[in-house]
């Protein structure tokens, strides 16, 4: 299988900066050669360009919105180019704001492919705020409610489909950390939460079960890897950590049972801040299990 690397170097929707030194840590950790270790054809694309940060307050409810917008047109295109071409696109973010982006060219790939989306979002949040809900403006707190339809205009029509994507394909694991208002809209909504009460209560083997339950040969599986979905004793470089998360081990499973499927189509890094890390100790990390989801196996046979 044919890999893209494509780095987006932007904090444009976070409420912290350094997500923009993202692409560069997961480089330095070795991502392209660890992968192509595992017998995989991968290309770095280098990294997108769009509008630096001008770190401003909300305005309407929304941060950098014109930016956000256009930091998430070029992720539509290049993410679209690369599925068109036949390739497996992973986005190298950067915050999670430009799932939007990627999000929506997978979706509109399989409307013109006829193939069945369904979005694993790893993630301690729901990120399904709108700009009455979101406590602090910040986009990267809104992408699965604009994929739904739910947000400013720019953002929702992205791909030339409202909604861009069907709520129903969306799978959220490891959730833990839901805003008041935001509860109230991710329940009224058919996004299905496995959150770490559910963890906690079957375990992680089960809830992978229910997540990819249904999936079939006409599956393109989407994952939506925040870095923040991990626990922050294992992960503390990310800009919202939130105690309580999957440990190694579960993480590590979560991305074995994924990748057992064989319908991995494109794949999100995203949330990865080097400024909170120690040494890209969670730049490491992630590419460690970036490759149990590209089919490293820790089986003995
Ligand atoms: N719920 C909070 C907000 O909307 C935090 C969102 C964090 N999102 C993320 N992708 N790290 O501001
Ligand atoms: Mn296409
Ligand atoms: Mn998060
Ligand atoms: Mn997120």
């Amino acid at each position: 299988k044919a890999l893209s690397l494509i780095g987006v170097p932007t904090d444009i929707g976070a409420g912290h900066r350094g997500a923009s030194m993202g692409p560069e840590a997961l480089r330095v950790a070795n991502l392209a050669a660890r992968l192509t270790k595992r017998g995989l054809d991968v290309v770095d694309r280098g990294n997108l360009q769009g509008p630096l940060n001008p770190w401003q307050p909300p305005v309407n409810g929304y941060r950098h919105l014109p930016e956000v917008v256009a930091w998430n047109q070029s992720v539509h295109e290049a993410i679209h180019a690369e599925l068109a071409d036949g390739r497996l696109p992973i986005m190298l973010g950067g915050d999670h704001c430009l799932a939007i982006g990627s999000i929506s060219a997978v979706a509109r790939h399989c409307r013109e492919t006829g193939k069945t989306l369904r979005v694993l979002w790893l993630d301690a949040h729901a990120d399904f705020n709108t700009a009455d809900a979101t406590p602090s403006g910040n986009i990267h707190g809104m992408p699965v409610a604009c994929l739904c339809g739910n947000g400013p205009k720019e953002l929702i029509e992205m791909g030339g489909h409202v909604p861009a994507a069907s709520a129903a394909a969306f799978r959220q694991i490891g959730i833990r950390s839901v805003d008041e208002g935001e509860k109230r809209l991710v329940r009224e909504s058919q996004v299905s939460i496995f959150d770490m009460r559910h963890i906690d209560e079957v375990g992680m083997k089960r809830t992978m079960e229910e997540a990819l339950a249904g999936v079939d040969e006409n599956t393109h599986l989407h994952i939506s890897f925040d870095v923040d979905f991990l626990d922050p004793s294992i992960a503390p470089g990310v800009g919202t950590t939130v105690r309580g998360g999957p440990n190694y081990r579960e993480a590590q499973l979560c991305m074995e049972m994924i990748a057992d499927t064989g319908r991995v189509g494109s794949l999100d890094i995203v949330e990865l801040n080097p400024a909170f890390d120690k040494k890209n100790q969670t730049a490491r990390l992630a590419v460690d299990l970036v490759e149990s989801l590209f089919g490293k196996s820790t089986l003995i046979r």
